[in-house]
């Protein structure tokens, strides 16, 4: 009689596709932010919801708090809140950003919190060669233009996005009274964004200083450091 092999579905399991070479010596980080301070927020609940999932997986995770974040300007740049931001990016190795629709976009808020993230604070780079995975909730139908323009963000922001991403219409009717996202075809695909936003941050992670080493830059220091050589010499 033939043998079927059944498909995991197990979200503790997800760890142990990972072959033994590949696994990373720590657990992965991954940084999670949403883009709403509403009380009773969908994009917070799915924030937290993702957060158990890639907790499930083996990852450490956290969560920024928006609130007390000023809108940026590039005088407050002591600011507690902007600090801790800044430090969360730079210790991440991969993120998950989740933002409401706002009039066909990422909230303002949201965009907001990659403002106040540099492309670089002096040689290090707090965005580049993380990974990066998109997800938006709709008091709508299903579309896809916030998660659309986090890609561009994303991209700006010198990141590796993962194809797969999660767009949840009528979100006001996917959550339960406690706050967890109902089982459905939208849950699949939460588990499955962050499978592979895990699986990714995995396999690239060992290889991060290799896929961000640029030729233009390494020219313009070349440049710098022969200049400097003459002229001291
Ligand atoms: C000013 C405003 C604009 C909105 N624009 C859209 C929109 O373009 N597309 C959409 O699907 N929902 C839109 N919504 C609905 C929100 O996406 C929805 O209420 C969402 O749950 C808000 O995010 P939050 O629950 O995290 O606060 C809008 C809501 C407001 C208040």
């Amino acid at each position: 009689m033939k043998t079927f092999l059944l498909p995991t579905h197990d979200l503790s399991s997800v760890d142990a596709t990972i072959s033994q070479s590949e696994r990373p010596g720590h657990p992965v980080k991954i940084l999670i932010l949403y883009g709403s301070l509403r009380e009773g927020s969908y994009s917070k609940k799915l924030a937290l919801e993702s957060a158990e999932i890639l907790r499930s997986f083996g990852a450490q995770v956290r969560i920024f708090d928006p609130q007390g974040l000023p809108i940026y300007q590039s005088d407050l740049d002591e600011n507690e809140k902007v600090q801790e931001l800044r430090q969360l990016a730079l210790w991440s190795e991969g993120m998950l950003w989740c933002s409401p629709e706002l009039h066909g976009n990422m909230s303002g808020l949201f965009k907001n919190q990659i403002d106040w993230i540099p492309l670089s604070i002096e040689a290090v780079r707090p965005t580049q060669g993380r990974t990066l995975a998109v997800m938006q909730v709709n008091g709508g139908s299903q579309s896809f233009n916030a998660v659309n323009n986090m890609r561009i963000l994303g991209r700006w922001m010198r990141m590796f996005t993962i194809p797969n991403q999660s767009s949840i219409p009528k979100v006001h009717s996917q959550f339960e009274e406690g706050g967890r996202l109902k089982e459905s075809a939208y849950k699949d695909r939460v588990v499955d964004v962050l499978e592979e936003l895990y699986r990714m941050t995995i396999l690239l992670r060992p290889h991060v200083e290799l896929l961000t080493d640029r030729y233009s830059e390494n020219k313009a220091r070349y440049e710098v450091d022969t200049a400097t050589l003459s002229c001291c010499a």
